[in-house]
């Protein structure tokens, strides 16, 4: 069996659900379900004896060794984090715990363990370290896009707390031989990501006749990756990937935030119309501090090695996306009560140009 940290959140609960879609290898799933880890994410797997559901914290050492011990997996999948660029800015403390403490007392967990395995058990082991590409910062429209042998310089306190687990995991291997392989993927989207982010709060506020909130002038470039696509190429990095290396994730998919926002609106005029187009609803605001301009993948090297190739254009991709929206209101309304109103006045209140 398995043991995925993070998996009730976006990425970690598409990963579990494809993960059991496609075999029987059970999977231990610990998070902490805060704001962003979603129990209802998985209410498909209820009663489905392959998911062991704990509710934990991965700071927790007592715990994660338990675990490790009574479930001896063969591998673990490490997504929980911190996730939000705004949330770090405005409170960074809750990042340096979890992505920087958390991520060494799973390599601290996962170093003990392995010295109670035998060679081959040790050896067939993976500790797989689910990363972003904010961690080599910000590039110039003319910069080649990141590769694996870009120097990471992360300018949030989110990249910068990624960046440092992405240290400590590459340390692991080469002081203590832990086998671990790191995934540094770029922005992912699809169903069941929080609407905190681009593209699902561009799709909520759209349909609630709210203002699309883009950020400076929306030139900002981001790769976009389908989160079905990341899940995949997460599979191949724990099949064949060899330890020690990190990969490069992305879709080949570079798009400024506002051509971004323009597509959502004139899928939504498409797939549910209203009385004026949606792009009337977008409203330019205040910038993010220290915005970073352009992010870009390389994944040839995914390619190259593990035959990897996403299987989504970015149109099929934001379809089947927007879809899902449309399809799940009642997901969206249920995670938009609590405390998520209290974060859209944090984070947009203060914004000039904010009609929210
Ligand atoms: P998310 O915020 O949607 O989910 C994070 C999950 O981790 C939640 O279920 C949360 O409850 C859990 N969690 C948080 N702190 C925890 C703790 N201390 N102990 C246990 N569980 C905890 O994040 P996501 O977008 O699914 O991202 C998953 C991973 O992928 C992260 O490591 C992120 O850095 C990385 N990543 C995300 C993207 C993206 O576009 N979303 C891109 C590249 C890499
Ligand atoms: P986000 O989804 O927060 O991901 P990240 O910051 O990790 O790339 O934001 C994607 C881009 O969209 C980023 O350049 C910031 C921008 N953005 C807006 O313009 N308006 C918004 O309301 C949000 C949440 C993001």
């Amino acid at each position: 069996m398995i043991l995925v940290t993070g998996g009730a959140g976006f990425i970690g609960s598409n990963f579990v659900l494809d993960w059991l879609a496609s075999g029987d290898e059970p999977v231990v799933n610990l998070d902490k379900l805060t704001y962003a880890g979603n129990p209802d994410n998985l209410a498909s797997l209820a009663g489905d004896r392959r998911h062991i559901f704990v509710h934990g914290d991965i700071v927790d050492r007592a715990l994660v060794a338990s675990l490790l011990e009574q479930h001896r997996p063969r591998a673990i999948v490490h997504f929980a984090a911190e996730s939000h660029v705004d949330r770090s800015i405005h409170g960074p403390g809750d990042f340096i715990r979890t992505n920087i403490d958390g991520t060494f007392n799973l390599l601290e967990a996962a170093r003990a363990y392995l010295s109670t395995r035998d060679v081959a058990g040790k050896a067939s082991f993976r500790f797989l370290h689910v990363s972003t590409d904010e961690v080599f910062g910000t590039l110039s429209p003319t910069d080649p896009p990141f590769s694996e042998t870009t120097p990471v310089a992360p300018n949030s306190p989110y990249s910068a707390s990624k960046a440092a687990s992405d240290h400590l995991v590459r340390a692991w291997h080469h002081t203590y031989g832990l086998p671990v392989v790191t995934g540094n993927c770029s922005n992912n989207y699809g169903p069941l990501q929080f609407p905190e982010k681009l593209i699902p709060l561009m799709i909520a506020n759209a349909l609630a006749g709210k203002p699309l909130p883009v950020y400076g002038d929306g030139q900002q470039v981001r790769d976009w990756l389908y989160v079905g696509d990341h899940c995949a190429a997460l599979r191949r990095v724990l099949d064949a990937g060899r330890p020690g290396e990190t990969y490069n994730i992305g879709g080949w998919n570079e798009k400024a935030n506002l051509d971004v926002v323009h597509t959502l609106c004139d899928l939504l005029d498409e797939l549910k119309p209203a009385a004026a187009s949606y792009r009337e609803q977008i409203a330019f605001v205040t910038d993010r501090p220290g915005h970073d301009r352009r992010y870009a993948i390389d994944a040839r090297k995914i390619e190259r090695e593990l035959g990897w190739r996403p299987a989504e254009t970015f149109d099929t991709g934001m379809r089947k996306t927007v879809q899902w929206y449309l399809d799940h209101q009642d997901w969206v309304r249920k995670v938009q009560s609590g405390e998520y109103q209290q974060w859209i006045n944090t984070n947009y209140d203060a914004r000039e140009g904010s009609p929210a």
